[in-house]
């Protein structure tokens, strides 16, 4: 049996991701009483733990997550320990802090720069021996890389017990697509190259990278959203449903899934660039990193042969919306007026900001004429579930790794853009609160794209 974790150990206590999403994830777990241990964190400033109580407070103030009562207990659990990444043995005062845990959990939200050095000072202050590591992405930055680096950790911190972090994964709206599909025995049988014309994935963002800028800046959207969440929503879209039950099921259909997917071309993306973004503080001013992209998929498999998969992804565009468009193919009929094809049957997968699903049909219009409009239908669920670091923190604590990212799987992922990142094809520049650069209407679905609504 898989053992709890009894201490947390926290590396980027005070770095953006922990503000907008950690803390307000430990807090919860802190609430329903899983995160019942102490919470060491690791930094390397000379602060005190009071420092870290008071930012942990302004971020939950600023995300709108503080509760009083459960910020009172889960502050009596946390410790401060500053170390120096130079020197492995500052890592023994993580080990005292962490009161002989035979299980810690290690969670490592720092660059990834970082995260081989880190596996090794914890395994020589015996963090490792019964424990855990979690670590957030980008892992690796080509198929080479990926694999180098967890053969690395594989030395400290064997396959089960490392847990590579996709918050999508932990999202209920991505869920859904799965047990959508499978519950509902309508769409199935149609849901295969002779009746679907298009799978459509988008993903805006209105904001800009903020403070994040030495990360992005050599990260790039393909490597940050595509390579990942991205190509986990198309594979949970698209793969054969597993024949059963359980997570190991789920994550091998995922991954075999991404083994059909051909790799990437130079022909097969074009990357934008925000017009302003170099003269962000961190970027280099002569930067190419992309911060939009518009790419175009194509998977070999008898059930998808031919069919084209479109996504698009970026910064500072027109709205903040993320989505799923199953677009069926358009048939007219003798019965229809002219034979006219009415609109595309399609099913939305809303999975941000908010949460739903709606299909489109077609419905007659009044009067004497055979013809109609489309409208959709719409499938409301309010989004009141675990938040997707409250539930994947909490599966980790539990040693559940079933939800995280398995190396198989990444490695699939990169063999995928990889491809597209090395062509180095031009990044062209678009405006703020756009779609994009007009360039990449050249990999826009057939009509078009359909816009937020
Ligand atoms: C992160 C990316 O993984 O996901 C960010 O690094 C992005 O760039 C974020 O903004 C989006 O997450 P969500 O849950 O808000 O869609």
């Amino acid at each position: 049996a898989t053992s709890r974790s009894d201490a947390f150990v926290f590396f980027g206590a005070t770095g953006d991701l922990a503000k907008k999403q950690t803390w307000p994830a430990l807090l919860a777990l802190t609430k329903t009483g899983r995160l019942d241990m102490p919470i060491v964190t690791v930094g390397r400033h000379d602060i005190g733990v009071d420092e870290i109580r008071a930012e942990a407070k302004k971020s939950l103030e600023d995300t709108k997550s503080f509760d009083a009562a459960a910020f009172a207990q889960m502050s009596k659990r946390l410790s401060y320990v500053a170390v120096n990444y130079d020197d492995a043995t500052t890592f023994d005062g993580i080990t005292k802090a962490a009161s002989a845990a035979q299980h810690p959990l290690n969670y490592v939200a720092l660059p990834p720069q970082l995260f081989e050095k880190v596996a090794a000072d914890l395994a020589k202050a015996g963090l490792a021996k019964g424990g855990r590591l979690v670590v957030e992405k980008p892992f690796g930055h080509d198929v080479a890389s990926a694999r180098a680096l967890s053969a690395k950790l594989h030395a400290a911190f064997p396959e089960d017990s490392l847990f590579r972090m996709d918050h999508y994964l932990g999202k209920e709206q991505v869920e859904n697509i799965v047990f959508f599909r499978a519950a509902n025995r309508l769409f199935e049988s149609t849901w295969n190259h002779e009746h679907i014309a298009a799978i459509e994935i988008t993903m805006a963002e209105s904001f800009g990278i903020e403070d994040r800028a030495e990360f992005y800046d050599s990260v790039g959207t393909i490597r940050d959203v595509v390579q990942n969440h991205l190509l986990e929503v198309m594979a949970y879209l698209a793969m054969e449903l597993p024949t059963a039950r359980g997570h190991t099921a789920l994550r091998d259909a995922r991954t075999k899934f991404l083994t059909h997917v051909k790799a990437l071309g130079p022909d097969d993306v074009v990357r934008g660039q925000v017009r302003g973004y170099r003269d962000v503080r961190g970027v280099a001013n002569d930067s190419t990193t992309e911060t939009f992209a518009s790419l175009r998929f194509a998977v070999d498999s008898p059930r998808w042969r031919g069919v084209p998969f479109y996504v698009r992804t970026g910064k500072s565009l027109a709205v903040t919306m993320t989505e799923a468009m199953v677009r069926w193919k358009r048939v007219g009929h003798p019965v229809l007026e002219d034979n006219a094809a009415p609109p595309a049957n399609a099913l939305r997968f809303r999975i941000g900001p908010d949460n739903f699903i709606a299909l489109a049909t077609n419905v007659k219009a009044p009067g004497e004429a055979m013809r109609g409009d489309s409208s959709e239908l719409s499938l409301c669920r309010p989004a009141t579930g675990m938040k997707a670091y409250e539930r994947l923190l909490g599966d980790a604590i539990d040693g559940d790794a079933s939800m995280f990212a398995r190396q198989d799987t990444v490695e699939e992922a990169w063999r995928i853009v990889d491809g597209a990142l090395a062509a180095k094809t031009p990044v062209y520049p678009y405006d703020k609160g756009s779609w994009g650069p007009q360039e990449a209407s050249r990999l826009a679905p057939k009509g078009g794209w359909t816009n937020a609504r």
